[in-house]
């Protein structure tokens, strides 16, 4: 499996990871222990900081060798300052993929235009955790025309597994019935926590989509070597007790 979201790396500005390089390696050990075999660090973006991406390369070189293999990223927080400063786009590895990060309570009126215009930059999107956010709880339907405009969806295990709550819990699982999920990744940030199981949310993940086992292999696979995800096409989902009509 392949964790494409994690604050797994140490005392890096702006993140809320693990206190020192130790829990970071018990972190890294549990994930291995699962079946994890690539860990990408993200941690958070919130504000430029032009040595970042050294910043970064260094806290990966200080933990010496792990069980599993740590590729350099960022999520990034979906702020003008932020995006408009090249430097703060750091990909997923050699990828050209950026995780994407919006404010929780609800999505910019503008969300749209941030992902067209970042790929007008040459990238390509992925929305993290959007089960999370306020909007997508409301509305999963948002999805579909982001996703039909190019941009990728990484849920967070957590979320299938309870931990968020149940507004999270049940917009993962619509998100997952309707196709509208590439990736699922644990957004973990400690060693202490019993929802950063890719391999538990997987297993539940399965009573929902046929592709449960993709989210964690093929398709973080696909993206990190560099090649073509072609995702499914979402399904819109319909309330239950309501017609809903698109125009
Ligand atoms: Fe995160």
């Amino acid at each position: 499996m392949i964790d494409i979201h994690t604050h797994v790396l140490s005392n890096l500005r702006s993140d809320d990871g693990p206190k020192d390089p130790e829990k970071s390696r018990l972190m890294i050990q549990k994930a291995a222990e699962e079946g994890v075999t690539k860990i990408v660090a993200t941690p958070h973006m919130l504000t430029p900081i032009p040595e970042r991406r050294e910043e970064i390369y260094e806290a990966i070189r200080a933990l010496g060798p792990t069980e599993a293999e740590i590729i350099p990223g960022s999520e990034i927080f979906a702020d003008d300052v932020v995006l408009k400063s090249s430097e703060s786009l750091i990909c997923l590895g050699d990828s050209n993929y950026l995780l994407i990060e919006f404010p929780r309570a609800q999505l910019p009126e503008y969300t749209e235009d941030i992902f067209f215009d970042l790929q007008t930059r040459g990238y390509e999107c992925i929305f993290a955790h959007p089960e999370r956010n306020g909007s997508i709880v409301n509305d999963p339907n948002i999805l579909v025309d982001l996703i039909e405009a190019g941009v990728l969806v990484q849920i967070n295990a957590g979320s299938i597994l309870g931990r968020y709550g149940k507004d999270s819990q049940k917009t993962a699982e619509i998100l997952l019935e309707h196709d509208m999920v590439h990736f699922i990744a644990t957004d973990m940030h400690s060693d202490r926590n019993r929802y950063y199981s890719l391999k538990e949310a997987v297993e539940v993940a399965k009573k929902y989509t046929d592709r449960a086992v993709d989210l964690v292999t093929t398709n973080p696979e696909l993206i990190l070597s560099g090649e073509y995800l072609e995702p499914p096409e979402p399904k819109e989902y319909k309330k239950r007790g309501f017609w809903f009509f698109r125009f």
